[in-house]
């Protein structure tokens, strides 16, 4: 297990220097997180925020990288070298490896004295358990197959309403591109290639044929035409971007589309949270639709915070405390409302959210009835970690190769999804 990628052996050298040991405090919460864009920064801060009214130190250990690929190896080295921090954002999948490796804390007993399991939907439950209990706890639901628009671009370009098709999206992205703006804007990490390509395939083939390919792996489904048609779809997306993506993380794409230098962005809803912290207003300043092709269905994508086991009494009373104040209504409301994601929590009010979370939030609930609920390959939620690297490997080798075949790129997922 913990096997690295290739991007993620190259970000250990680089980033092992800042994983460097210290001693975790008694009553001191250290807390290994990525939200350091404007939006994500803004919510992790009520968490410190509520922490430290509970009279425990918050230490933060902020990892940039959109996405959580340098924060996971980061994570690797503390653990490795018998260090681990008292919490770290941690989900799906990796949740489970980390148990497995017996270095995780139990989390029953606050869960029990908090009803976690009638305040949790099940699909939000089960990614947090190891074996029965519970190892980890839920901050949010972020949805990522959506799409975010400039109105003032659409205007300009002469774009009446959200494109609701793939052939609806490029002849939008043509007005875009003879109304002289970058249509797509996209950033430089494979993430944001994985993330774009699941959309397209959630899109092209709908939710079964999603479960099918992306989620159990299956050969057939990897090799099919829909995969073929989705790979096509994805290299003329391509060419709607701009060449200056190389490297560009995706809170700047998201700043592209706010300052009206390009019209749209495919990204989870955390891409709202930096339009919110602009103090910009969905609906009005930033328009938000399903990803073309996939209204019906949602793909999800839940953030949480798991904890390690450590020794003194005292952080331990501070990780049960950070427990409840991560499923407390009071943190679900205000972190939610700043993250553009929707509570994990069960029964809360939605009045104070806007009309892209409204949406969500009922899309969730409908489409879990329907199978349409399916988890993120990109986002940590659908495949072991080594999978996933290898995926993100493939399709982005693919999306910055123009001269790749589709065929060998198809051969190359397939393989990706082989991995062990
Ligand atoms: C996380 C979000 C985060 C985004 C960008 C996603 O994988 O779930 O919380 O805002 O990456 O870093």
């Amino acid at each position: 297990m913990l096997k690295l990628t290739r991007s993620a052996a190259a970000a250990l050298l680089t980033l092992v220097a800042v994983a460097a040991p210290s001693l975790t405090l008694a009553g001191e919460v250290e807390v290994l997180h990525y939200w350091t864009s404007g939006g994500e920064a803004k919510s992790v801060a009520e968490l410190k925020k509520i922490m430290q009214a509970k009279g425990h130190t918050w230490k933060d250990f902020a990892v940039a990288g959109g996405g959580g690929d340098n924060a996971a190896t980061v994570l690797k080295s503390r653990v490795v070298s018998g260090n681990p921090p008292a919490a770290a954002q941690i989900k799906g999948p990796a949740i489970q490896e980390w148990a497995a490796e017996g270095v995780l804390a139990n989390l029953d007993t606050v869960a029990k004295a908090e009803q976690w399991d009638s305040l949790l939907p099940k699909v939000v439950a089960d990614v947090m358990k190891y074996q029965g209990s519970y190892v980890a706890a839920p901050v949010n639901v972020h949805r990522v197959n959506w799409v975010w628009a400039n109105p003032a671009v659409l205007k300009k370009a002469g774009i009446a309403a959200m494109p609701k098709t793939w052939d609806e999206f490029f002849a939008a992205a043509d007005k875009i591109k003879a109304a002289g703006l970058i249509p797509l804007a996209h950033g430089g990490q494979s993430w944001q290639d994985l993330t774009v390509f699941e959309d397209v395939v959630l899109g092209v083939g709908g939710p079964k044929f999603y479960q099918e390919a992306l989620v159990k792996l299956d050969a057939k489904a990897l090799t099919s035409d829909t995969m073929k048609k989705s790979l096509e779809t994805l290299r003329k997306l391509k060419t709607y971007t701009d060449p200056g993506a190389a490297g560009r993380d995706w809170n700047l794409a998201t700043a592209m589309v706010m300052q009206g230098k390009a019209g749209f962005q495919f990204m989870g809803d955390w891409a709202k949270g930096e339009f919110l912290a602009a103090g910009k207003v969905p609906g009005k300043d930033v328009l938000c639709a399903a990803a073309p092709g996939s209204a019906n269905a949602f793909t999800f994508n839940i953030d949480s915070i798991a904890m390690f086991k450590l020794k003194s009494a005292d952080a331990q009373k501070a990780q049960a405390d950070l427990g409840a104040a991560i499923m407390g209504a009071e943190f679900q409301e205000v972190f939610n409302l700043n993250k553009g994601s929707i509570p994990a929590r069960l029964g809360m009010k939605m009045d104070k959210f806007d009309d892209c979370a409204k949406t969500s939030s009922k899309d969730f609930v409908d489409t879990a009835k329907t199978a349409s609920l399916v988890p993120s390959l990109a986002h940590g939620m659908a495949v072991k970690p080594a999978v996933e690297g290898a995926l993100k490997d493939a399709v982005s080798q693919f999306w910055n190769d123009d001269k790749m075949t589709v065929a060998t790129a198809m051969k190359n997922i397939a393989a990706a999804a082989a991995t062990k």
